[in-house]
């Protein structure tokens, strides 16, 4: 099956009751990662990791961290969206390989000079693009027929620490992705669009 984005957006929902009996195949999982992978990050810098958590003892663990929410048990997988903090000062003239050596070499230097010294940048970015990632990732899940719930619900020293997240490791949040097993409660509703979209700048 194969929607289009905006089938894909309109029929997506949080879901919160997963088949725990269904195993998504690894070609289609390895599909949606692979293709999440082509959302942008600044610079290129692709500052996203993915932790793919299947082992049931270790699901087990997480979700006594996690508010006791089933979607960690139950979905197929759950995925661990990390971000690396120091992704730009890790040989960054990788993230441009495929550039002219002229250009290659301005980026490298473009990277380091936004980012050294601003904490608060390097870690904002890692929210970024996690967050582009996380939509990807539940809007091809669900062009293939699978649901998915976004998390923040939990504790997240205490995953860092079940994962061996490194020390210039932040985790972003989890999307359990999975065979719906019952279909989710009404939406809680969208606000008006003049709430939201602003012309030009706000108002004084
Ligand atoms: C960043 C984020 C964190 C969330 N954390 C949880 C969570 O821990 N548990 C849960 O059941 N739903 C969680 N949700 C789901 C939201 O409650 C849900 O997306 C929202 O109410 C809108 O409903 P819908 O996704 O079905 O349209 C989270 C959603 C987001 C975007």
């Amino acid at each position: 099956m194969t929607l289009d984005v905006a089938s894909a957006i309109l029929n997506r929902r949080a879901i919160k009751q997963f088949d725990p009996a269904y195993a998504i195949p690894d070609s289609d999982l390895e599909r949606i990662l692979d293709l999440a992978r082509r959302m942008p990050t600044a610079f290129n810098i692709q500052n996203w990791r993915f932790v793919v958590v299947k082992d049931p003892d270790l699901r087990r663990r997480i979700r006594t961290v996690a508010w006791d929410q089933p979607q960690v048990t139950d979905a197929s997988v759950l995925l661990i969206l990390c971000a690396d903090i120091n992704a730009w000062e890790k040989s960054p003239e990788r993230y441009w390989e495929n550039a002219q050596p002229d250009v290659r070499s301005a980026m490298t230097a473009a990277i380091d000079q936004y980012y050294r010294g601003r904490e608060h940048v390097q870690r904002d970015e890692g929210m970024r693009s996690c967050g582009m990632a996380a939509s990807a990732i539940m809007l091809l899940a669900q062009s293939m027929g699978y649901g998915t719930c976004p998390m923040d619900g939990f504790d997240f020293d205490a995953v860092g620490a079940l994962i061996n997240l490194p020390a210039d490791h932040e985790i972003v949040m989890f999307v359990a992705l999975g065979k719906p097993a019952a279909p989710p409660k009404p939406s809680g509703g969208a606000l008006p669009r003049t709430e939201l979209v602003i012309e030009n700048a706000f108002p004084r």
